[in-house]
């Protein structure tokens, strides 16, 4: 439906002005991710050369970048505001991997909403998220923005994300514009190497890698920003299967498209043409604006000229960037976002810190119990030991660039604030790498790999010092912020040999110890599972890190996070994820089989399995069953089981329902996840979970790529873990 309004300026509006709207800079003083960074700003605004600006923040700031569109351009057209809001804005909680860890979606779109609230709040009114590309190799840095590797958890978190950030009603103040990124397949990049290669099956796309960003397009997200992959030869950014076939056509998708950074321009590298051909190419394939590349500004009028692109072409993607500024109500009023008092007001507020820390605390995910050393008493003597043990500019996370590391709280500082009767010895223990040429690598934003005057000899007898003096030892142990993020792919995903080294000699003393793991991606820590030590993942918690940390290690919290990506035994099973298919060679057990598909130097299973997670509580599931043996498409079904908290505290388990279709027209994975539910349970209570299921549930693409349902029988399970055996089946009539 057009919208009076925009078709009136449409057609007041020059070629250059259509074009000029089709352009988003940024004045730096931000993170530059590319090797480009926008010149000349203020000029090229007053021209009417930029429909949006990101990488500005605070409304006095933003105002003079809004006051130069509105009062010196002809039309007066205000100006999109961007910014990467990925887990947070000044108030950072945990990496999106983590926040996926808690399966809470009322938290989810609550922590969305307290971005959007303080991210407006600082004048901006259009966010880069939510990050949904699913990812399966923990090599890729940016496995740590998103949610993991699972379809349907992925489509469930991203709804609830875009409905966080967009809320009901885009004129609000409190609430912006949403991206869904990066449209499609980032996180398939070959080899887990950032930027790289994607070659993939159209059925694959469409029933692994696609669900997530059609969830946000079905909750009606804003915006979506192509990837700088390539997607069967074409790169996504000029990619017009994508870009319109599926997006517009198909999903019916009405918002606008917006390039990454500089995606257009680096289609000349992919080996498509010069600058004036990959920005044709990326119009016509149905990609609006043009992120700091200037390819559209610097040549789209010449196309123009030429015939190699309509004006249509140019009034539709104009006609999408100002409704976009249209249902902000921009047209309105441009400075509706800009309130000098809303910064001090709604940002990094009590409240807001007290959410990041409900939800840091919900991330974590217990990977081991040893000796029931957790939780710890609060007057026990701890020695604190490692290198991200009092550390605040690791505590943050990738891809918080708007956040303060100085205002996050350190490991150190969170015991003390919720035992201040424990006694607390600390040493730093181990330098995070002692490898300087890698901390240059990671510390290109920020000293996150400090290493120091020590001796590793040195630094290590500091901590085993402090052990033998106290009742038991804490680790805070794993990768640094810039270790995983855009970028930042390792090949080697095991915890830095500095750090193993104080690890294994920790766990010789003789006394309990508890490694708190950091890391914004799966690691392998085969080794480390090996130990007699408790591990506690906490990804990288945000702002509110050692206070959270503290919560659950003292146990004000039962930690209750369920793992979202698959945690391999070492790189080379990578891929590795719970919904395999099952082989026509399947390894009958976990001996190895010759001419079985498996290796001959470990098993097939991973280290630890996606939805794994432990509870200080033991949770055990009994009665699982089908309320019939059949159903037909016009009903449903219900599968249940019975939960029950038989450990000694209370606590929250994530009861999670797998479905294998067992005959079908195209090969079923393994097991897919079909529903979840996060359910809180006293000691010794019990409670019955029950799913309702139709036949809607169990669709699937077909080889035409149709969504059917084919009639047949089901195996299904109901569990705290992916790794469960099946319990019961039935039969879609
Ligand atoms: O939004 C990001 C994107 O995820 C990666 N490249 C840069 C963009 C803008 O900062």
């Amino acid at each position: 439906e057009r919208i009076p309004e925009v078709e009136e300026l449409l057609k007041k509006m020059s070629l250059e002005e259509k074009i000029g709207q089709l352009n988003l800079l940024t004045p730096g003083g931000g993170i530059a991710t590319g090797a480009v960074v926008s010149e000349d700003v203020e000029t090229k605004i007053k021209a009417g050369n930029v429909g949006g600006l990101f990488g500005v923040s605070g409304p006095e700031k933003i105002r003079i970048a809004q006051e130069f569109a509105v009062n010196d351009t002809r039309l007066g057209i205000p100006l999109l505001i961007g910014s990467d809001v990925i887990h947070g804005y000044k108030t950072t909680y945990p990496i999106p991997l983590g926040t996926a860890s808690s399966w809470d979606m009322d938290l989810t779109k609550e922590l969305a909403q307290m971005a959007a609230k303080e991210a407006t709040a600082d004048g901006i009114n259009w966010n880069f998220s939510p990050m949904v590309d699913i990812a399966r190799d923990p090599r890729w840095g940016r496995i740590a923005e998103g949610a993991g590797e699972d379809p349907y958890l992925g489509s469930q978190i991203a709804k609830a994300v875009v409905k966080g950030y967009q809320g009901d009603d885009l004129t609000k103040p409190e609430t912006m514009l949403a991206t869904v990124k990066h449209f499609a397949l980032y996180g398939a990049a070959e080899a887990g190497r950032d930027y790289n290669t994607v070659d993939m099956s159209r059925l694959r796309m469409f029933n692994e890698y696609f669900p997530p960003y059609k969830a946000a397009i079905d909750a009606n997200v804003a915006s979506v920003m192509s990837s700088f992959n390539d997607v069967d030869g074409i790169p996504a950014s000029g990619n017009k299967w994508l870009l319109t076939d599926i997006l517009r056509d198909r999903w019916g998708f009405d918002g606008f498209v917006v390039s990454d950074y500089t995606s257009v321009n680096e289609m000349i590298a992919h080996g498509l043409g010069d600058l004036q051909a990959v920005s044709a190419l990326s119009l016509k394939a149905g990609l609006d604006m043009d992120m700091v590349g200037e390819g559209f500004l610097t040549t789209l009028s010449k196309s123009v000229k030429e015939g190699k692109v309509s004006e249509e072409e140019i009034t539709t993607a104009a006609r999408r960037i100002l409704e976009a500024k249209h249902k902000l109500g921009l047209f309105e009023d441009p400075y509706r976002y800009l309130d000098n008092d809303r910064p001090e007001a709604d940002i990094l507020t009590k409240e807001n810190r007290a959410l990041a820390r409900k939800a840091a605390i919900r991330s974590f995910v217990l990977l081991k119990k040893h000796n029931n050393t957790l939780p710890l008493a609060k007057n026990a003597k701890i020695a604190l030991i490692g290198p991200l043990a009092n550390n605040k500019n690791n505590m943050l996370g990738t891809w918080a660039p708007t956040g303060n590391p100085d205002l996050s709280v350190p490991i150190l500082e969170g015991f003390k604030n919720v035992a201040p009767n424990a006694k607390i010895q600390y040493a730093k223990g181990a330098n995070i790498s002692n490898d300087t040429s890698f901390a240059k690598k990671v510390n290109v934003f920020g000293e996150r790999i400090a290493i120091s005057d020590k001796s590793p000899d040195a630094l290590l007898k500091e901590a085993l010092d402090i052990a033998k003096t106290s009742d038991v030892i804490v680790a805070v142990v794993g990768e640094a912020t810039e270790m995983s993020g855009e970028g930042a792919s390792r090949t080697d995903i095991t915890i830095p040999a500095s750090q193993k080294r104080l690890i294994k000699e920790l766990s010789k003393t003789g006394k309990p110890v508890v490694l708190l793991l950091m890391s914004g991606r799966p690691l392998d820590i085969s080794e480390e599972m090996q130990l007699p030590v408790s591990i506690l993942q906490i990804w990288h918690p945000g702002v509110e890190a050692g206070n959270a940390v503290a919560d659950v290690v003292f146990g004000d919290y039962n930690p209750s996070g369920k793992l979202t990506a698959t945690w391999p035994r070492n790189v080379g099973q990578v891929p590795v994820y719970y919904s395999m298919k099952i082989t026509g060679r399947p390894a009958p057990t976990s001996e190895f089989a010759k001419f079985k598909t498996n290796y001959l130097d470990a098993p097939n299973s991973p280290l630890l399995p996606f939805g794994y997670g432990l509870s200080y509580t033991i949770f055990e599931y009994s009665d699982v069953k089908a309320s019939s043996t059949e159903f037909t498409a016009y009903g449903s079904i219900e599968l249940s089981a019975t939960l029950t908290n038989t450990g000694n505290f209370d606590g929250e388990e994530v009861v999670q329902l797998y479905i294998r279709d067992k005959v079908r027209s195209v090969t079923p994975p393994g097991k897919e996840l079909k529903g979840f539910q996060k359910i809180s349970l006293k000691k010794g209570e019990s409670k019955t979970v029950t799913f309702k299921v139709t036949a809607e549930d169990l669709k699937f693409y077909n080889s035409q790529l149709e969504h059917v349902f084919e009639p047949g029988e089901f195996e299904f399970f109901i569990a705290g873990s992916s790794d469960s055996e099946f319990k019961g089946s039935f039969t879609l009539k």
